[in-house]
C-alpha cells in the first residue's frame, strides 16, 4: 500500500484548471493542507482561504524552500507554457515545461515526497498518430514544443518510478472546458471564448475550421479524475505519467449547434488563424481511454449536451449580475 496524500502544494495555482483545482483540494484535503502558489501573485478565494506563496518552477532552490516550510508531501505541478505560447516562444516553453518537472522529481526523490502528479496532453500526439479513437500506446510523434516537452515529461515521469521508485503520475487532458478562469495560450481555448462571445454578444469568430474535431472535457470531470489519479493506490496502476482520458468530442459547428439550443440566435462566423489551426491538425479527433477506466475507475459525467447547459447557465447568471468576467462569482 502506498502512503497517502496529506500535504499537498500546487504549483501554477493561478492558471485555468490549478485556480479550480486548488479549490477543489482544499475541500477534500483541508484548506490548511493545501498550500497554492504561482509564479503570478495569487489573489481572491485561493489567497483568502488558505495558504499560498510566490514560487518560479524553474528554481529549485524556491521549490526546496517552500516543500521544507509546508511540510510538503505531494506535489501538482500545472506550470506550464501551454502549445500556441509554447510555438511563440519554445525556448520559454522547454524551460518552465522541463526543467520545472525535472526540479519537481528530482525535489520529490531527494525529500522522498509521497507522490508526484503533472499533467500530459492530447498535445503528446502528432500528425502519424490514429486520430479516431487514439490508443494508450501509439505513434506519438508531436510537431509542437509543447507537444515534445509533454512526451518527455510522461517519459520522465515513467523513469523516475522505475529507477528511483518516485511516485510520479499524469495524464493526457484533452482541452479543458470551464467556466472561471478563461484558458490562455492553448489551441482548445475556442471552446471556453465562445461560451463568454455567446452570452455576452451573441456571437463569436472562431479560429480553427468548422471541421476540426477535437477531444475536450468539462472541469468539474477535469477535477474528477485529477483528485482520482491522485488517490489511486499504486499497486492497481500499470502505466503512470501517460493516462489517455476522454469525455467528448466536437467541431466548432456542433458545438455551435449545441448552443443554439439554448440561445437559437447565436452566429458563428470564422476567421482561422493559421497556427493554431495547424496545431489543430495534428492532435487526435477522439481518445481511447480504457487503460485510465480499468486501472483507476474512470468515468466522465459531463456529455456535449450536458456541459454546454451548465456553462450557459453559470455565465448566463454572472452576465445578468454585470460580472461575466469575476471568476468565482
Ligand atoms: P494555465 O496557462 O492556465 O496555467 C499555468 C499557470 O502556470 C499560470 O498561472 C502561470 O502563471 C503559471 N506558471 C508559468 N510559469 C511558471 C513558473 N515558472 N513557475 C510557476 N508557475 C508558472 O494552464 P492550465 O490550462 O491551467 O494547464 C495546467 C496543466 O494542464 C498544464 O500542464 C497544461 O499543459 C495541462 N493541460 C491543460 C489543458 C487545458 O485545456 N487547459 C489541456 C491539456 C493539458
Ligand atoms: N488546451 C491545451 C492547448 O490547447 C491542450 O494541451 O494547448
Amino acid at each position: 500500500m502506498s502512503p497517502s496524500v496529506q500535504k499537498i502544494l500546487v504549483v501554477g495555482a493561478a492558471g485555468q484548471i490549478g485556480t479550480e483545482l486548488t479549490v477543489a483540494l482544499r475541500a477534500r484535503y483541508g484548506a490548511d493542507n493545501v498550500i497554492a502558489s504561482d509564479l503570478r501573485r495569487l489573489g481572491g478565494p485561493i489567497a483568502e482561504v488558505g495558504p499560498y506563496l510566490t514560487l518560479d518552477i524553474t528554481s529549485r532552490a524556491e521549490l526546496d524552500k517552500a516543500i521544507i516550510a509546508h511540510d510538503i508531501d505531494t506535489i501538482i505541478n500545472m506550470a506550464a507554457i501551454l502549445s500556441s505560447d509554447g510555438e511563440k516562444n519554445p525556448q520559454l516553453a522547454w524551460n518552465v515545461n522541463i526543467n520545472g518537472l525535472y526540479n519537481t522529481l528530482e525535489a520529490a526523490r531527494e525529500h522522498k515526497l509521497t507522490r508526484v502528479l503533472c499533467p500530459s496532453s492530447i498535445a503528446a500526439f502528432g500528425p502519424n498518430t490514429p486520430k479516431e479513437n487514439t490508443p494508450q500506446e501509439t505513434i506519438l510523434g508531436p510537431t509542437t514544443m509543447y507537444g515534445i516537452t509533454k512526451v518527455t515529461g510522461e517519459l520522465l515521469c515513467d523513469y523516475y518510478f522505475r529507477r528511483f521508485g518516485v511516485d510520479a503520475r499524469g495524464l493526457r487532458y484533452p482541452g479543458i472546458i470551464s467556466s472561471e478562469v478563461l484558458p490562455s495560450g492553448g489551441t482548445t481555448d475556442y471552446a471556453v471564448e465562445i461560451f463568454y462571445h455567446a452570452v455576452e454578444k451573441g456571437s463569436y469568430a472562431c479560429f480553427l475550421g468548422p471541421e476540426s474535431a477535437l477531444p475536450m472535457m468539462y472541469m468539474p470531470d477535469c477535477l474528477k479524475c485529477t483528485m482520482d489519479l491522485l488517490a489511486a493506490p499504486v499497486e492497481n496502476l500499470k502505466h503512470h505519467g501517460d493516462f489517455n482520458v476522454a469525455a467528448m468530442s466536437f467541431t466548432p459547428e456542433e458545438l455551435a449547434a449545441e448552443i443554439r439550443r439554448h440561445l437559437p440566435d447565436f452566429k458563428l462566423s470564422y476567421e482561422i488563424d493559421p497556427r493554431r489551426q495547424s496545431i489543430a491538425d495534428s492532435w487526435p479527433r477522439s481518445i481511447d481511454d480504457r487503460c485510465a477506466r480499468e486501472e483507476w475507475g474512470w468515468k466522465p459525467s459531463f456529455d456535449l449536451p450536458a456541459m454546454v447547459a451548465d456553462m450557459l447557465e453559470r455565465l448566463s447568471a454572472r452576465h445578468n449580475a454585470g460580472k461575466l468576467y469575476e471568476a468565482g462569482a
